[in-house]
């Protein structure tokens, strides 16, 4: 069993490079299916479910080629449509993505139901609600979801909720649909723009993206294009709560700071200082923090996935803080975990209420998903003493090489291998 081990107490300092976006990597690495030639991806983070995703592209016969630590070159020419093993796509909600690409270059895809984070009910009706406008057949048999077109072509499609992967779903299939798709309450996540950029890169026909309505004009070919990746803005703004938490003095470099607007704003109202420069941003820590409420929303509203951080912080903040989640219904998991190390917070539904405490204590704790992960190692990067993260692997699906990066920054973190017999130290 591997562990995170975190002495708690010390301020983060120094500078820290971001790097690229999970949530755009996952959505543009199966994009190459449409090409009809090789991509050279730049920005690419080493995470595990970048690893998967080229796992199932190479299962399917994608030629894949590090180029350098960051950069893959990735040839689907010679795609085959054999079945996705269950066990890579229920790990993760991005396997989704299969869905539109395949059915873009072959008018059909099967593909298991998808996995992710355990946030509550994460249906795909908008994602079936789109190809269904687009002229394909859908149904779930088996664990499987199939969809399947004769002939795509263009629709109106309105979403019924502003759902990112259901957008990002609608234009990969809308890209080889004949005539003009406009989706309607497309979501307008950082990342969906970076996925239309590089879908225009390819020689689609897209506008609009980041905003409430994309455009989408069907092509009959799409060709080969080298692309860079944006930056992680939930890596960043883990980095900025981070360096707040600990009272620290952090440069986080490689950022949109644009990307970064509601938390920073956020981080400002509390009480921390920030600086923003035009590709780094600084957070400078204050000795005391201000109550404040949080709502999550759809871009650019507060994003969901820095919820568990940012309550992190509330928990040694002035007074009572609300915190609303309103994209998904379970996302308070971690607040057991945080409990455990003294933190105040009571949770009613979609709405926690967090009491601020003089201070928090180390704890054996659990990573509960990805984002509660980040949430428990911020609350151990603050905490009085020593405390032990289990479940680390939902925290590096997304966070690449973070122990490294936050010793570079003065926290006192070590991943330890567990044994039945011995304790090994990785780092
Ligand atoms: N929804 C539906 N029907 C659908 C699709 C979504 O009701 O067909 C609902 C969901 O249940 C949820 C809301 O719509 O209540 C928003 O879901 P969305 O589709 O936007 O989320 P997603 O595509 O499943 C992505 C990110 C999540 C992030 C959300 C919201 C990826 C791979 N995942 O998920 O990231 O929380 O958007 O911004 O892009 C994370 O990185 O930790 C993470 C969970």
């Amino acid at each position: 069993m591997e562990k995170f081990v975190i002495k708690g107490g010390k301020p983060l300092l120094g500078e820290v490079t971001i790097s690229g976006a999970k949530n755009a990597a996952v959505a543009i690495l199966p994009a190459t299916i449409l090409a009809d030639g090789p991509c050279i991806l730049e920005n690419v983070p080493s995470i595990s479910d970048v690893s998967i995703t080229l796992q199932i592209m190479s299962d399917m016969g994608a030629k894949i080629r590090n180029i350098n630590k960051t950069t893959i070159e990735i040839d689907t020419t010679h795609l085959m449509q054999v079945p996705i093993a269950y066990d890579l796509a229920r790990k993760m909600r991005a396997s989704s993505y299969f869905l539109g690409t395949l059915l873009g270059r072959f008018k059909k895809a099967c593909v298991p139901m998808p996995g992710g984070c355990n946030l509550g009910d994460r249906p795909l009706d908008q994602h079936i609600k789109a190809f269904d406008a687009l002229g394909a057949d859908c149904k779930i048999e088996h664990g499987m979801i199939e969809v399947h077109a004769e002939k795509l072509t263009a629709s109106h499609i309105y979403f019924d909720k502003v759902t990112v992967g259901a957008t990002i779903n609608a234009m990969f299939a809308a890209v080889k649909a004949e005539g003009l798709t406009i989706i309607e309450n497309a979501a307008k996540e950082p990342h969906i723009v970076d996925v239309a950029n590089f879908l225009n890169s390819m020689g689609a026909d897209i506008m609009g993206a980041g905003t409430d309505v994309i455009k989408v004009r069907g092509v009959e070919k799409l060709y080969g294009a080298n692309y860079a990746i944006i930056p992680d803005q939930i890596e960043a703004g883990t980095f900025m709560v981070a360096a707040a938490a600990t009272r620290g003095n952090v440069l986080i470099k490689n950022v949109i700071p644009k990307h970064l607007d509601p938390i920073t704003l956020k981080l400002e109202k509390i009480g921390a200082k920030v600086v923003i420069n035009d590709d780094s941003i600084r957070v400078i820590g204050s000795d005391c923090y201000e109550k404040t409420s949080v709502k999550t929303m759809p871009h650019p509203g507060f994003p969901t996935d820095m919820q568990p951080q940012m309550t992190t912080l509330l928990t040694l903040a002035n007074g009572t803080s609300i915190v609303t989640e309103s994209i998904f219904d379970n996302r308070f998991r971690y607040v057991d975990e945080l409990r455990r190390m003294g933190a105040d917070i009571l949770v009613d539904g979609k709405v926690a209420v967090v009491q601020g405490v003089e201070y928090l204590t180390g704890a054996p704790v659990k990573a509960t998903d990805l984002r509660a992960g980040a949430a428990v190692m911020i609350a151990g990067l603050i905490a009085r003493g020593t405390t032990e993260i289990e479940d680390i692997y939902h925290i590096e699906r997304g966070y690449e090489n973070m122990v490294e990066k936050l010793r570079s920054i003065g926290a006192d973190i070590t991943k330890k291998i567990y044994s039945d017999v011995s304790v090994q130290e990785a780092l």
